[in-house]
Order: C-alpha cells, then sequence, then structure tokens
C-alpha cells in the first residue's frame, strides 16, 4: 500500500459520503449509513485506517492526518444530519408553506343584537341608563301591577306560559318598569332590553321567544309632548334623517293614553310595497303615559309624578330596517344570511 493508494482511498470517502448522509432520510437510514462510513466494526475508513501499517514508515504521519481530516468532515456531516432528522418528520408528509389556509368562520354579532345595541347608545346619548329584570317573573309583576284587570284575557294559560301558580315567564318587558321604580327614585331615564315569551306559532311574524327594548321616563311634569318628541328623535337616528313618524291611538292596560307609532316605509320610501303591505308605513313601538295605578304599584305619588314608556319589537324593527319577510330568518342560525350584518 502505497500513501498514494492510501490518500486516494481517502478522498473517494470523502467525495460519496456527503451525498449519502444527506440521502439518510429516518433515523434508521442514518445509522446504516454511518456504520457503513465510519462504524468501528464494519465502517469503510476504520478499515482504510487499518491499512496505515502497510504504508512506509516515513508516509505514516500524512497518511494518517489525511485519514484523520477525513473522519472529523465525515463527524461533522453525520451529527449535522442527524440533528435535522431529530426535529422533522423525516420522510413524513412536507409541509407546503405555499398552500392556502383553510377558510375560518370568525363569529359576529346577531342582527338582533345589534339593532338593540344601536338603540341603546341612541337613547344613552339622551341621558338613559340600561335596567334589567328576571325572565321568569312573578304574575304580579307581570300583570297586577301593570294594571292588568284580574280577567285579562293575556293571563290566559293560551297567551302566557306559567312556571307555576304565580311565576310566568314574562310575557314583556314592561314588568321591568314596575321593579325599577321600586328601586331608583324618579327622576328615572331606563331602557330594558330583554327576552320575552309568549305562546304563539312560529309563523313568519310571530316567535315563542322573542327581544324587546323597553323605554321609561318617570319625573315631575313629563307630558306626552316629551315621548312623542323622543321617539320621534329616535326613529330619524335610528331609520334616517328623512323618516317620518305618525302615532295612532292604541290600548294597553299600563298606559293611557296609548298610541302606536309608525314610520314612514324605508323600502319604498312610503308608496307601498310588500314589507309595508302597501300601506306606506310600518308599526314600531307601543307607548304611551305610564298609568297613574303603575305608579301607584310602585309606591310613588301619581299626583306628583308622571312619566311616558314605550315597548319595541328591535326584531321586527331589524326586519323593517332590511326588508326581510319572514322573522324566522332570525332565528335558523344560518350563517349565509347572518354574516351579511357582521361589521
Ligand atoms: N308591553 C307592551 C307589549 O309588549 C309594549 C308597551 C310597552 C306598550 C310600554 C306601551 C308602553 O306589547
Amino acid at each position: 500500500m502505497t500513501l498514494d493508494d492510501f490518500t486516494s482511498a481517502c478522498s473517494a470517502l470523502a467525495a460519496e459520503a456527503p451525498a449519502r448522509i444527506a440521502a439518510a432520510d429516518s433515523l434508521d437510514a442514518w445509522t446504516a449509513v454511518r456504520n457503513d462510513l465510519v462504524g468501528r466494526t464494519a465502517g469503510r475508513l476504520t478499515a482504510i485506517m487499518g491499512t496505515l501499517g502497510e504504508i512506509p514508515k516515513e508516509d505514516r504521519r500524512v497518511a494518517g492526518q489525511a485519514a484523520n481530516a477525513v473522519k472529523v468532515e465525515l463527524e461533522r456531516l453525520l451529527d449535522e444530519r442527524q440533528a435535522e432528522l431529530a426535529t422533522s418528520r423525516g420522510a413524513g408528509p412536507q409541509i407546503d408553506g405555499t398552500m392556502p389556509s383553510r377558510v375560518t368562520w370568525q363569529g359576529a354579532r346577531h342582527p338582533v343584537t345589534l339593532v338593540v345595541d344601536e338603540i341603546i347608545e341612541i337613547f344613552r346619548e339622551l341621558g338613559f341608563t340600561v335596567a334589567l329584570g328576571p325572565e321568569a317573573e312573578h304574575a304580579w309583576y307581570n300583570f297586577g301591577a301593570l294594571n292588568f284587570p284580574a280577567d285579562h284575557p293575556a293571563m290566559d294559560l293560551h297567551d302566557t306560559l306559567y312556571l307555576g301558580k304565580d311565576t310566568v315567564l314574562r310575557t314583556h318587558t314592561s314588568p321591568v318598569q314596575v321593579r325599577t321604580l321600586q328601586a331608583y327614585p324618579p327622576p328615572v331615564r331606563v331602557l330594558i332590553p330583554g327576552t320575552v315569551h309568549r305562546r304563539d306559532p312560529f309563523d313568519a311574524s310571530h316567535a315563542p321567544a322573542f327581544a324587546q327594548v323597553e323605554g321609561l321616563v318617570v319625573d315631575e311634569g313629563i307630558t306626552f309632548a316629551d315621548l312623542k318628541a323622543t321617539l320621534s328623535h329616535f326613529a330619524r337616528r335610528f331609520f334616517g334623517a328623512g323618516t317620518k313618524t305618525r302615532f295612532r291611538p292604541s290600548y294597553f292596560p299600563f298606559t293611557e293614553p296609548s298610541a302606536e307609532m309608525d314610520v314612514s316605509c324605508g323600502v319604498c320610501g312610503g308608496s307601498g310595497c310588500s314589507v309595508c303591505k302597501q300601506s306606506g308605513w310600518i308599526e314600531i313601538l307601543g307607548s304611551g303615559l305610564v298609568h297613574p295605578a303603575v305608579l301607584e304599584s310602585a309606591g310613588l305619588d301619581s299626583t306628583r309624578f308622571t312619566g311616558w314608556a314605550f315597548g319595541l319589537g328591535p326584531g321586527r324593527t331589524a326586519l323593517a330596517r332590511h326588508g326581510i319577510p319572514d322573522i324566522r330568518i332570525l332565528y335558523d342560525s344560518d350563517v349565509r344570511f347572518l354574516e351579511q350584518f357582521s361589521r
């Protein structure tokens, strides 16, 4: 064995090794390559080094250095590859960073919630705060305190869901009028959002559970003019500056006088369409001056204080605003419908 033969065996191994090490695509393959290249018993570098004794004495130092340089380089490449294999999934599926990500749905507020929040915002500017009350309500708050006569049909099992003899699922947010007046002395200006329940069939214009927003103002010297001015202002803020309002006489046991407010139909501009049933007007809310008997139920002196109240259904308000013909679509949770309202 000459020095030349020895060093060319070393360089041949050094030349072939990088590609083989790089091609090892699992830790098992890596171990096999390592054993073949530098393994102590069957490794090829070990075999080459075993021939060192056959080289003339004066060439051995140079030969030894050449073999050692190859050994250092191969071990460096092997260590590097081992670290790569340990942190990647080797031959498993590779990650394609250019692939578009999966579509994810981002949550958004419901169109009814958006209407409620907007109403609260408009009235907040006028000094109203928000009050809440229970959904499972004492029948007295739901009916008696609100001046319903004892034989009023609304109290019938047919219309109201009773949880017990004296407990109902509230049929409107008006009981919170009395609760608020009992808890806070006038002046009172509150907005009462909440869910209410009625034994109605689920059809295009009725839902068995739906949202309401109640408003209540009580102070000394409050008149019907305050009601009209405030609700007309609200209608223009909510439906647009050009919106017309009209008040029609109505009846509620807990207000006297009572009025329903209509707004000019924003879908057809008042000329008549399917949303306003060709009338040009859409009914938005019930309202009236708080009945003296209600003030007295809450323990207030009705000769000193007066007030007004209104109640509206934000679900129907959302339908009126967007020209949607069927209330059930609000409760279907169909993302294709709901996502149109996200803001
Ligand atoms: N509570 C009435 C209803 O549910 C609405 C209303 C509230 C009317 C306040 C007048 C005053 O229909």
